[in-house]
């Protein structure tokens, strides 16, 4: 992992050739082997339309112009899966089919998807002996058979899986003893209401008695076995401290999360105010300062424009310069202000700097802005030309931005932000991105960072600074932080749509590492590492991995992985990337839901 960066580009080189050579064949493969899939099991569940690319298909993942994930969870699928369908996907990384009326066995030629490293069947009626096929798939990571009608033995075989990190295998018919299993990295394990007995093997030892309920095994966490090997039934209280906790902690992890969240919010925000009296008071008399030297001698037209979207103007350029004010921060393109008026209303204002255009050229770029009105967007209220000065009006966000949130110094060890709250950021900052890509082909955003996204007080993300890189003299370029920032940028004048998709790929790994690409961490490249060796949780945030969506994680990093690929041109379009996210976060919902049940 610590190769010199021409070594890993070597090998990186390497690993994604065979990808790439003859991708067009083969995905058109992949697709024949979706549609037969289709064929055999999703006549009507799935609405596949064959105009389209695959990729482009409900449930259906690509990279490097190969399906690598298919999930099709509660869909609706019914029957057997024939061969030649799953087996000839062979880039296939991720599966699920949970939740489904799935019967009979697996193909026997599921060997040929040997990249699978995640497989997700439970809750199906699949049947008959755990499907040999499975033990030939030496990358796999975490395997779920749970809720199904597997009869028969637990395999030895299991020990060819040496990178298993999850067996989940409760609810079946299986029978027998559990093999001496020597899984270095399993971690999640069980085997509950199966028809096992005799002793857990002392590998297992480590799991909690709840991974080993309603059988008759014995030992290990559970008690003792006698002399010999007796069947016993496992006292409900011996599962003390384990999973049965997991429902009630996941929820009110969500709930103490989302609590805690808001409580930080607030302390960060009144310590915040504690702390910067004083810059506060300075702020507030250099904001008022320098726009009255301006007013004194007033030109025709300088006033507070205030932008068509957001109804009558309520306040006036005197009333933001009796404003009290405070330093927000120092952006990219000036300093930001939170201006407090008398009426009671709160605005951010931001003073540009870099700023030399004609007032003509000015107005307009900043009108296109103005006009643009998404949910996803924070508004843009009014602005302010002068020779010497140009300020813009905002709407303040009182949730702070999603950087400060992550990041933040007061955070506490404890979830602040779950995966609903990130994966709802990812999907309206999308929604926020894709609106202004759709306003024209050149239109962009040219500053996607995580210090730019912020709640509102619906506790909807939205996007802030839109159009700004734009103005900026490019010339002078303003140093863009470089973690975001698109390898082939190398002025304002280059920013693009595709390079906003960089930015947005940056944002999503930040999202899901919780590491912060300001601090000096090359994010994409941090993670390619890991993805290299095999799709890993290793990168994951602590916080994420202690619920239970990791699937749907590594689905995101999937998308988020296709955003920040070198070449722009194969980078997705913004209104793609959408709907993969509207994919993931719409299933993460259906699998809530229809676990409840
Ligand atoms: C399939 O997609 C094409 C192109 O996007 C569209 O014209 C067509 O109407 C779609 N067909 C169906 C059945 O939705
Ligand atoms: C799957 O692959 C096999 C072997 O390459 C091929 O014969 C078969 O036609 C493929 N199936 C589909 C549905 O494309
Ligand atoms: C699954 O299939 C069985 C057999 O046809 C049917 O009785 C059952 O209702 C189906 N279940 C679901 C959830 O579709
Ligand atoms: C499991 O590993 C053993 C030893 O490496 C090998 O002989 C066997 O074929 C493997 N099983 C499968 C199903 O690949
Ligand atoms: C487990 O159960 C089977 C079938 O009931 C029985 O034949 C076997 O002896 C039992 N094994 C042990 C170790 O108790
Ligand atoms: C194992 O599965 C059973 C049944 O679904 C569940 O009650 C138990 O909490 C689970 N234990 C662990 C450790 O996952």
């Amino acid at each position: 992992m610590i190769s010199p960066p021409l070594l890993r580009r070597l090998l990186l080189t390497l690993l994604l050739f065979p990808l790439l050579a003859g991708a067009e064949t083969n995905l058109n493969s992949d697709r024949a082997a979706l549609l037969a899939l289709r064929i055999a099991v999703g006549r009507t569940a799935l609405q596949w339309n064959e105009t389209n690319s695959p990729c482009t298909w409900h449930g259906v993942g690509c990279l490097h112009n190969r399906v690598v994930f298919l999930r099709l969870p509660a869909v609706g699928l019914f029957g057997e899966i024939p061969v030649g369908t799953l087996g000839n996907l062979t880039a296939l990384r991720s599966l699920s089919l949970r939740f489904n009326n799935l019967s009979g066995g697996l193909p026997p030629d599921l060997n040929g998807a040997a990249q699978l490293r995640n497989i997700y069947l439970q809750q199906n009626r699949f049947s008959g002996d755990i499907p040999p096929v499975l033990f030939s798939l030496q990358k796999l990571i975490r395997l779920n058979l749970a809720g199904n009608g597997f009869t028969g033995g637990i395999s030895p075989e299991f020990n060819n899986l040496s990178r298993l990190e999850t067996l989940y295998l409760e609810r079946n018919q299986l029978s027998g003893g559990i093999p001496d299993l020597n899984l270095p990295k399993l971690e999640q394990f069980n085997v509950s209401y199966n028809r096992l007995n005799g002793s857990v093997p002392s590998m297992l030892w480590k799991m909690p008695s709840s991974a080993f309920k309603g059988t008759s095994l014995c030992g290990g966490p559970l008690p003792q076995c006698p002399n010999g090997i007796s069947p016993m039934t496992v006292p409900e209280a011996a599962g003390g401290g384990g999973g049965s906790k997991l429902s009630g902690g996941a929820i009110s992890g969500i709930v103490v999360g989302s609590t805690a969240l808001i409580v930080i919010v607030l302390i960060l925000f009144v310590f915040l105010r504690r702390g910067s009296k004083a810059r506060a008071r300075e702020a507030a008399a250099m904001l008022a300062k320098r726009p009255e030297a301006v007013l004194k001698k007033p030109e025709m037209g300088k006033r507070l424009m205030f932008l068509g979207n957001v109804g009558a103007p309520e306040f006036d350029l005197e009333d933001l310069l009796r404003a009290s004010a405070e330093v927000l921060g120092k952006g990219t393109f000036g300093t930001v202000y939170k201006a407090e008026l008398e009426a009671g209303t709160v605005v951010v204002v931001k003073r540009l700097k870099d700023v030399i255009m004609a007032e003509e050229e000015f107005r307009e770029k900043i009108e296109a802005v103005g006009s643009m009105n998404h949910e996803n967007i924070v508004p843009l209220r009014a602005y302010y030309y002068s020779q010497n000065e140009k300020l813009l009006v905002y709407d303040y966000m009182p949730m702070g931005s999603i950087s400060a949130l992550l990041h933040g110094k007061r955070r506490s060890g404890r979830t602040s932000l779950n995966w609903e709250t990130r994966i709802s950021i990812a999907l309206s900052a999308a929604r926020g991105i894709g609106y202004i890509h759709s306003t024209s082909p050149t239109a962009s955003h040219g500053n996607i960072r995580s210090s730019n996204i912020f709640f509102n007080k619906s506790h909807t993300a939205c996007v802030s600074d839109n159009g700004l890189a734009a103005l900026v003299n490019p010339s002078s370029s303003p140093i863009l932080v470089s973690g975001y920032r698109a390898p082939e940028f190398t002025n304002f004048r280059k920013i693009s749509q595709k390079a906003d998709v960089y930015s947005f790929g940056v944002l999503l790994l930040e999202l899901l590492t919780g590491k912060s690409p300001e601090e000096g961490v090359n994010l994409p490249q941090l993670v390619q590492a890991v993805l290299r060796e095999e799709w890993s949780t290793d990168v994951l945030d602590l916080e994420l991995l202690r619920q239970q969506n990791v699937e749907e994680m590594v689905q995101l990093l999937q998308i988020a992985v296709n955003c920040t690929v070198k070449c722009p041109d194969s980078r997705p379009s913004m209104p793609e990337v959408v709907a993969q996210i509207e994919a993931i976060s719409s299933s993460s919902r259906d699998a809530v839901e229809v676990q409840a049940q």
